[in-house]
């Protein structure tokens, strides 16, 4: 039994196959947070919060003369607002008279099979109600009646637990929520580091380590998108945790707009950490009868290390958050054109790429920015999407004929939420895009957002689509999005709802996509933001793939790639072979490198193949051979960091398919030195019993003394060289 509730109906313990999780309503309702860590039974652990004089923290007005109750100590689940809880709160209410208080008390619990589901959001999801079970607990704000649902979705064997919640208004009045977290969580008295992946565009996701104190450690967007900056996953762990040893408790918020995350130590010791959407510029009416509802959050706890962590984060997003046709799928290799041609191309370039990547084994050809309006350079056509028949003379369709005459499918590029001032659609529709009357609006890539709250705008773009994809024959789509959104304003949410702006304008997102999905379900579909900057668990609800950076060199998607695996699953990296020297860096890496280290993705390749000599064009068909050969290990088995990020020598990593049966390792040699060091890797996951062949010296040991041992590399790479080997199971 996943969860289990206590006769009095007041202590509920959730268990995974490896965690437990318990909370206690206490005698006064007040929610108290007991545990979260490894396995144990489900005995009442509420003697562990030991109470002392706290009368300067103040005390509810249940305590009477107990000065030793406050809610400003006690370990709790959710962090009430303006009522004696001096920490940071989670729900933030303001009323009609003015006040801000929000205080819930307990009311009831009860289980019910399967996951639940957001409203216009995306959650994991379990068809067949046979992999969780949901906890939902009923609490009442004390004064205003607004009833507050915690959700907890248990997934026994994935380890996973999820949260979010949901505010109904049972009163007449108005209540405006200013603050609505998915999770807030006390953890009791521990030393934790906060692992969080921070950066910029062309450079996202770097892993950064720091230990939790007293001083608050936050981090977040206010950008409207999950963005390149900070990536809303984090992962809290014991001060030692490795890859394979200590307690790690990982949070991943399943949301593309703005977030916020922290942690914290307060007065005692104890840690709350919070997830969930952004308060800035948040301020959400709820009418009468309305109910509000949080993105979810997904935890998940291991006390073996980060790999393991990941491991689960990369089953349950890509066997319940990712959908559709290509879950399982294999992905098509493809060619991009973007760093090929940028916007210099026409119809009889592309067919020539399309032509040339044919005949090396490419599977799919992506025409990327430019196709549509006018569209010569990013500064106008943005909204557009009426093909540029001087571009494409004869049309989508007929192009897309001519590919697939060479036995390709044909990908296309949209930034469905983008508006150049410079388009027919903004002399038509100004008030469309996101702009303060009265003001100038800030320019980013010389383009404006549309206003994705609005129906008529989402149903402007759907029509769009529908008449390009309904008439040419196309299988993938790569849905961009290529700016901050800052001048928050809608013509239809103004005024008292202004504030709920930048969440409409995410919902509005997810509608479409849902729609998009729904009306194209054999479209395979990669997200992607100026690269990685919505690389989030809600996104991979709509698309299996996302546009993992901006930036293609091999030697810095070391780095992005690494702090990506933490919680992302590998297909879900977009990633390309380029050009060298590289657009980005300016750097040049062997071929073979580019291709060892997008083989950690979908791959696809994204230079002029024509450019290539003989023996290059021979490396390609190589590569595509290797990459299907290896899909089963890349796209469905288990991943490894073989080493940590600061290891300025190499980079190694290693696939593991889940029957163990073989593996799969690289290795990139990242720095040249004087005097080299042999490599020496650190080999993980195959089974302890089972005898196993290297096919790098063809010795033969056991996985126990492989997983020990490791191996050292026959020969010395020269810096930006790579390598990579197997091993496979023989008895
Ligand atoms: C973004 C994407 C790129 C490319 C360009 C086109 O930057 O990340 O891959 O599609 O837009 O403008």
């Amino acid at each position: 039994m996943a969860i289990q509730i206590s006769p009095n109906g007041r202590l509920m313990t959730i268990q995974t196959n490896d965690s437990s999780y318990q909370m206690l309503a206490d005698k006064n309702g007040v929610l108290l947070h007991l545990y979260y860590g490894s396995s144990i039974g489900a005995e009442d652990l509420s003697d562990l919060i030991v109470r002392s004089d706290v009368g300067f923290s103040g005390n509810p007005e249940e305590a009477g003369l107990d000065r030793t109750y406050s809610l400003d100590t006690l370990p709790q689940e959710i962090a009430s607002s303006g009522v004696g809880d001096f920490r940071d709160d989670s729900v933030r209410l303001a009323h009609p008279d003015g006040s801000c208080a929000a205080d819930f008390r307990f009311e009831s619990c009860e289980v019910v099979s399967g996951a639940y589901s957001i409203p216009g959001m995306p959650a994991l999801y379990d068809t067949d109600k046979k992999n969780s079970e949901t906890l939902i607990i009923k609490m009442k704000e004390k004064a205003s009646g607004a009833i507050l649902h915690l959700y907890y979705g248990v997934w026994e064997e994935e380890n996973v637990i999820t949260r979010t919640a949901s505010l109904t208004n049972a009163g007449k009045e108005p209540i405006y929520i200013e603050k609505f977290l998915s999770c807030s969580m006390d953890m009791m008295d521990r030393d934790l580091d906060l692992i969080s992946f921070t950066g910029r565009h062309a450079m996202e996701r770097t892993m950064e380590r720091t230990p939790v104190t007293h001083i608050k450690t936050e981090f977040g967007s206010i950008r409207g998108t999950s963005s390149h900056h900070y990536n809303p996953a984090m992962i809290l762990c014991d001060r030692h945790a490795t890859e394979d040893a200590g307690d790690c408790f990982g949070l991943c918020l399943a949301y593309s707009g703005s977030f916020t995350a922290m942690a914290q130590k307060d007065q005692r010791d104890q840690i709350r950490v919070q997830m969930g959407i952004n308060p800035y510029q948040f301020r959400w009416c709820l009418t009468e009868g309305e109910t509000f509802f949080a993105p979810q959050v997904i935890l998940s706890f291991s006390n073996q290390g980060f790999s393991k962590l990941s491991h689960q984060y990369h089953d349950i997003l890509h066997e319940h958050m990712c959908r559709g046709r290509y879950k399982h799928e294999r992905r098509p290799v493809l060619i991009n054109n973007w760093e090929a041609t940028y916007f210099d191309f026409n119809e009889e370039k592309i067919e020539k790429i399309a032509a040339q990547a044919g005949e090396l084994g490419i599977e799919m050809m992506v025409l990327d920015d430019g196709w549509f309006g006018k569209r010569d350079d990013d500064n106008s056509g943005l909204g557009d999407w009426f093909v540029n028949e001087k571009k494409i003379r004869g049309g989508l369709p007929k192009l897309s004929e001519k590919i697939h005459e060479k036995g390709m499918k044909f990908g296309l590029w949209f930034e469905p939420e983008m508006i150049s001032e410079d388009s027919d659609l903004y002399r038509a529709h100004p008030d469309w895009a996101i702009t303060i009357p009265g003001r100038v609006p800030n320019h980013a890539r010389n383009q404006l957002v549309l206003d994705m709250t609005r129906s008529d705008v989402r149903d402007y773009l759907m029509a769009r689509f529908e008449e390009i994809l309904g008439n040419t024959k196309i299988e993938y789509v790569k849905w961009d999005m290529n700016r901050s959104i800052c001048d928050m304003y809608s013509h239809i949410y103004k005024g008292e709802q202004s504030g709920e702006c930048y969440h409409r304008y995410i919902l509005g997102v997810y509608d479409l996509l849902e729609r998009f999905v729904q009306r194209f379900p054999e479209i395979l579909l990669e997200g992607c933001s100026g690269g990685g900057g919505r690389f989030d668990a809600g996104m991979l609800y709509y698309s299996p793939q996302i546009w993992c950076s901006d930036n293609t060199d091999a030697m810095n998607r070391l780095d992005i790639q690494y702090g990506t695996s933490f919680f992302y699953p590998i297909s879900s990296v977009g990633a390309h072979v380029s050009a060298c020297p590289n657009h980005q860096t300016g750097r040049s890496v062997p071929l073979s490198t580019r291709a060892d280290v997008a083989l950690a993705g979908s791959f696809g390749y994204e230079l002029d193949l024509r450019l290539l000599s003989d023996e290059e064009k021979a490396q390609v068909k190589e590569q595509i051979k290797e990459f299907h050969d290896y899909y089963d290990l890349t796209h469905e088995g288990d991943y490894y960091r073989l080493t940590e990020r600061d290891n300025t020598s190499f980079t190694a990593w290693e696939f593991a398919a889940k029957n163990k049966e073989r593996t799969l390792v690289e290795v990139v040699k990242k720095d040249a030195w004087g005097n080299p060091l042999p490599v020496h890797v650190a080999i993980k996951g195959l089974e302890d019993n089972s005898m196993y062949v290297c096919s790098l010296n063809g010795i033969k040991r056991s996985g126990k003394t492989w997983n020990h041992a490791g191996i050292t590399l026959p020969k010395f790479l020269s810096a930006g060289e790579s390598m990579k080997f197997t091993f496979m199971k023989v008895e």
